[in-house]
């Protein structure tokens, strides 16, 4: 039975200056296939059939360039030092929300049959969802010399993409309540004590950081 019926918001981080990526463009900016990154996500978050309103935050100086490449609907904002400053810049644009998803521009080739499951959970009562894979290689955490400290049992560890989604209440305490950073909007739900649950993530969905992941993205476009 669907509690939320509301409008559903999707904000697309896209504000990141990419260093990883090595381009000299900021990383949401940079073409695959003749499309930016920021296009494509954006494309994938309409065609899922399941979002009412798109929101993208981007950095100041590409603001005319994203209201040149993207649908007139698109609503833009300025995005800010840290990926948490500008969610939460989406986040105060979004105030009729009453679903709200956070999808990472980065992950510009994620199925939109992934962004409707997120949805579809909600509807179905669910208040905070992310799309998580099982982690292939064994993981460590170090000290900052590069000692090992420990091993957490790899069975017990996923690797979370977007988009995540919230019921926009929430999501919204969380960013009223919670001081600190976090590399997930997820993160910040959890330190307010609320239940997160995850669904099945798609290997679509990576995040395209390095230039060996841009190098996939576009073979698997079909572009050399
Ligand atoms: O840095 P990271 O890879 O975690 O960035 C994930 C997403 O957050 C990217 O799409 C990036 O553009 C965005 N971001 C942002 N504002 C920042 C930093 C990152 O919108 N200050």
């Amino acid at each position: 039975m669907s509690k939320n019926r509301g409008p559903v918001v999707a904000l697309v981080p896209a504000a990141g200056r990419g260093v990883r990526l090595g381009e000299s463009i900021p990383k949401a900016f940079v073409e695959l296939a003749g499309r930016s990154m920021l296009c494509w996500a954006v494309d994938g978050l309409f065609e899922s059939g399941v979002v009412d309103t798109v929101v993208v935050i981007v950095p100041e100086e590409l603001v005319d360039r994203a209201r040149a490449d993207l649908p007139d609907s698109v609503v833009i904002v300025v995005g800010g030092k840290e990926r948490t400053d500008s969610v939460r810049a989406g986040l105060a644009a979004a105030t009729d929300a009453e679903l709200v998803l956070v999808h990472d521009a980065a992950r510009a080739l994620t199925p939109p049959s992934l962004i409707a499951r997120v949805v579809a959970e909600l509807h179905a009562g669910r208040t905070a969802v992310i799309p998580v894979v099982p982690v292939i290689d064994t993981i460590k955490t170090v000290d900052v010399l590069g000692a090992v400290t420990g091993t957490p049992p790899r069975s017990e560890l996923r690797a979370v993409q977007t988009p995540q989604g919230f019921d926009a209440n929430l999501l919204r305490r969380a960013y009223r309540d919670i001081d600190g950073d976090a590399t997930d909007d997820a993160g910040l739900v959890e330190r307010l004590g609320e239940r997160v649950r995850t669904i099945v993530g798609e290997p679509e969905a990576f995040k395209i950081t390095t230039p060996w992941d841009l190098a996939l993205a576009r073979t698997l476009l079909g572009q050399t």
